[in-house]
């Protein structure tokens, strides 16, 4: 098939690139020059293990190539995917601007019968919106059908994610798209759900939050472990043995971040609101996921005392999660800003978001010297197995905070750090 994937971020070009894996002829359209100049040459803007290698691959055999013509693009294509962003608008809504102009142009262009797949995270009622958008700017009526099909794919194993799907959900009320669906996923070895593009739309939403929920209920409930002295991570694992509730996102932290579960939650609570029926355990779960930071910060206050003006906190990692330089809504920034509003004086490193502020060194040993407390933020593989020994005797005094629960606490007592988790006892 000849696919047209518009929005060449995270989602786009994984998808364009999986699509390419599966013997299809890709093309990439995005509005951003620089982002496609560098497309084109092979080098991903962005940081994802395992992409960039497949982009050069398919970048050599002329199976994917990207544009800036929209026109062409959408008249040379029989597959549109629609994978721009929808960010949070001010009333925490999702704003769907991009949708919508990408939807203009496809009416504007539409030469012939072709099925247009909403790949971004949409709101209940987005693929009924496309379709009014493109009827609109139609000149004559061509036909096509709108398929809702998320992607539930994670920054960091974003390639193992597309390629390895748990399901795949496609939302349509058309014969003829599904058909051409079911074609385009034929060797994908999972189950496909098919339905209406509004339990799609809702699928997608009812996930991300879902999985949110279980982040905020383990870290709350780390706090009653905090005060009981209990190990979290026992419990985690006691009670993800049940098939029931499975082991994943119930690792207690410093909160859930990144470019979906904070804005995503926001737009269902919002549309449920817009339906008069309020989900508050989904206000509950942002609620505690906003404490979190702070939670932690009481911890390092109880530790080092409650005016921080004069201590130095070293914070190890800037992005939201490990294997990604994506730092939105990063629980590590949240945790810096509070520190700096306490006047504390703080150093960063990551192993690859460079921001240069506020004072990020290369080392982890020139992060930590002269420091009062180091504090995990981002569960980097780099920060398992430091020489600990050594970061001690560069330290001001031995304190480790670890936001992640990621080190053995025992080991690093023993060596005379006072070790803080997330009750991880
Ligand atoms: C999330 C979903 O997991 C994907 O399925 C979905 O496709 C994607 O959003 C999206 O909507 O595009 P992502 O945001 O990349 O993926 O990252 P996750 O691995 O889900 O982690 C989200 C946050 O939760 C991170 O800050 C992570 O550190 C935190 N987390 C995760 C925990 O604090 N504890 C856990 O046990 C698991």
């Amino acid at each position: 098939m000849k696919i047209l994937i518009i929005g060449t971020g995270y989602v786009g070009t994984t998808t364009g690139l999986i699509f390419c894996e599966m013997g299809h002829k890709v093309t990439g359209l995005d509005l951003d020059e620089q982002k496609i100049q560098a497309l084109r040459a092979g080098n991903l803007y962005f940081y994802e293990p395992g992409l960039e290698e497949l982009l050069t691959k398919h970048i050599q055999t002329n199976q994917l190539t990207f544009t800036i013509d929209t026109e062409k693009a959408i008249k040379d294509n029989d597959l549109i995917f629609i994978c721009v962003g929808t960010p949070q608008a001010p009333d925490g809504s999702a704003d769907l601007t991009f949708v919508k102009n990408v939807a203009k142009s496809i009416g504007q262009h539409l030469n012939e019968y072709k099925v247009i797949v909403t790949k971004s995270t949409v709101p209940v009622g987005t693929a009924k919106l496309v379709t009014s958008v493109i009827q609109e700017n139609q000149t004559s009526p061509i036909p096509f059908d709108v398929v809702s099909n998320p992607e539930f794919l994670r920054e960091g194993s974003a390639l193992e994610d597309a390629l390895h799907p748990d399901r795949i959900v496609i939302g349509t009320t058309s014969e003829t798209a599904r058909t051409i669906m079911r074609e385009l996923y034929k060797d994908f070895h999972c189950p496909i759900v098919e339905t209406h593009p509004k339990a799609s739309e809702m699928i997608k939403y009812a996930a991300n939050s879902f999985l949110a929920l279980k982040i905020s209920y383990i870290n709350e409930l780390a706090r009653v472990c905090d005060n009981l002295v209990i190990n979290v991570k026992d419990v985690s694992n006691g009670i993800g043995l049940d098939h029931r509730i499975n082991p994943h996102f119930l690792n207690a932290g410093m909160g859930y971040g990144g470019s979906c579960f904070p804005k995503d939650v926001k737009a269902l609570i919002q549309t449920a609101k817009e339906q008069g029926n309020p989900l508050s355990i989904l206000e509950a779960v942002v609620k505690v996921n906003a404490e979190q930071p702070i939670y932690f910060i009481e911890k390092i206050k109880q530790s080092l005392g409650s005016d921080l003006k004069n201590k130095t906190i070293a914070v190890l990692g800037l992005s939201f999660k490990a294997n990604t330089d994506d730092t939105r809504e990063s629980p590590s920034l949240i945790l810096i800003d509070k520190l700096l509003e306490e006047q504390a004086t703080i150093k960063t490193h990551d192993p690859i978001v460079k921001m240069g502020v506020p004072h990020q060194f290369l080392t982890i040993e020139e992060t930590v010297a002269g420091a009062d407390a180091l504090v995990i933020c981002t569960d980097w593989d780099d920060y398992k197995n430091l020489n600990w020994q050594g970061l001690k005797t560069l330290m001001k005094q031995p304190y480790i905070f670890d936001g992640r629960n990621m080190l053995d606490k025992e080991k690093v007592e023993k060596l005379g750090f006072y070790y803080f988790g997330m009750a991880n006892h």
